[in-house]
């Protein structure tokens, strides 16, 4: 993907261990679309060199404010005018504290303060100890520098460098490259909760043997991470699949059509869109066995009965909340012909205002996929894409569908 086409970015990194850290990201970000400009402070400079970053960034660092290579001698203006986001990774206690007291006594901090507030955004990424990370000043800072309109993104927590246990750690930097692409989205969700069932479900026979399909929940995991891209939250109620929760969803693990529908229920009690991507097993076994079936030696396989399950999307579809129209449900149409016929006819049986019709097998397991959104006043076709460029497209198509609800 390049979802950092054409942002630049001024990269500044502060004293500590996570500096390592700091070369892959900047390659992450430039893989992502983005120009980096990277400026390290005097103590960065002891993690990590000036020469690895220049080589990964393509560009001479920037640490002196003092740096003649200026024509006009004002490092501090050009590198925070022609920036779209200022991300310090890592960002000290130190470097907080100096930033939410407005100090600029050298270039990193010089530049955050004389950047034009409502046009070049700041993201800080902590990294240190985690007694740091929770003294009271640093939380003090931290408050203070949201207030001041810089965005504090998360720590990790786990092993720390100083070999303790907690608090403190600088994201991966997959992780901050994910938040920065979601930071540039259009808030088109905020306020919004947001449930999505995503991949197969897996209905067991017995033990060790069940029913399943294809489905790699791909799309579902898209959605659920372009809902939170767009500010809502999200619940992401997940059949097996073998994918990485995206960053801010909360992932709910089910395995039956019935646990999913379970999940589902309670997911939904206060959500105001449910999207209904995963593809649920049809029919279940009437009767799971407690044992591993065994051949009986007659050569006869033994005939298995099979019950239908319950729809999920049709009964929160019919809630009382999806009828007042405080949830917004949207459902998937996995068809293997005749696409624009099926995907009408299920939108009415389903009852749901919006549906997605796509070819089952052009699409499981794929990257990417088409799309036509089926709606009560037409249709609207989504041209081949990357699943995550399609997930954002719907999640504007939901938000504006809404938008437009009586
Ligand atoms: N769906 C669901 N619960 C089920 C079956 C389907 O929530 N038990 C949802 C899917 O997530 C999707 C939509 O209903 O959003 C349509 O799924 P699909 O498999 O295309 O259709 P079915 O309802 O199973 O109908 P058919 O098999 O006849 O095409």
């Amino acid at each position: 993907m390049n979802d950092l086409a054409g942002k630049h970015i001024v990269l500044g990194l502060t004293g500590g261990i996570a500096c390592y850290k700091a070369a892959e990201l900047c390659r992450s970000l430039i893989k992502e679309g983005a120009t980096v400009q990277v400026v390290m402070t005097e103590a960065a400079q002891q993690f990590i060199t000036a020469v690895t970053m220049q080589a990964l960034s393509g560009r001479p660092v920037s640490g002196s404010q003092w740096d003649a290579r200026e024509t006009n001698n004002m490092a501090h203006i050009n590198l925070s005018r022609e920036a779209d986001a200022i991300l310090i990774a890592p960002c000290s206690a130190d470097f907080m504290a100096k930033l939410a007291q407005g100090r600029a006594d050298d270039l990193l901090s010089l530049l955050c303060l004389a950047r034009p507030l409502e046009k070049v955004p700041l993201l800080l990424a902590p990294a240190m100890n985690r007694e740091m990370w929770v003294h009271p000043a640093t939380r003090r800072n931290a408050t203070q520098l949201v207030a001041d309109g810089a965005t504090v993104l998360e720590v990790g927590t786990g092993d720390q460098a100083c070999g303790e246990i907690g608090d403190g750690r600088m994201l991966e930097p997959n992780e901050l490259v994910e938040d920065l692409v979601a930071f540039f989205q259009p808030k088109l969700l905020a306020g919004h909760h947001v449930v999505v069932t995503a991949g197969p479900t897996y209905e067991a026979i017995d033990p060790v043997r069940g029913i399943t399909n294809l489905s790699s929940g791909k799309m579902g995991f898209a959605i659920a991470r372009a809902a939170r891209e767009a500010g809502a939250r999200v619940t992401l109620v997940a059949g097996p699949a073998h994918l990485p929760t995206p960053r801010g969803v909360q992932r709910i693990d089910v395995k039956s059509a019935a646990d999913m529908l379970a999940a589902t229920v309670t997911a939904a009690a206060d959500a105001t869109v449910f999207v209904a991507t995963a593809a649920v097993a049809d029919w279940r076994a009437a009767q799971s066995a407690g044992q591993k079936i065994k051949k009986d030696g007659s050569g006869r396989a033994p005939t298995l009965e099979l019950v239908e399950n319950d729809d999920i999307l049709a009964t929160i579809a019919q809630s009382p909340r999806a009828r007042a129209a405080e949830l917004f449900c949207v459902g998937f149409a996995a068809e293997s012909e005749d696409l624009l016929a099926n995907a009408q006819a299920k939108r009415l049986r389903k009852g749901v205002p919006l549906l997605v019709g796509n070819i089952g097998p052009a699409t499981f397991g794929r990257d990417d996929n088409t799309l036509l959104l089926v709606r009560a006043d037409g249709v609207e076709s989504l041209s081949r894409a990357p699943k995550l460029d399609l997930a954002r497209k719907l999640m504007a198509a939901c938000a504006q569908q809404m938008s437009q609800q009586p």
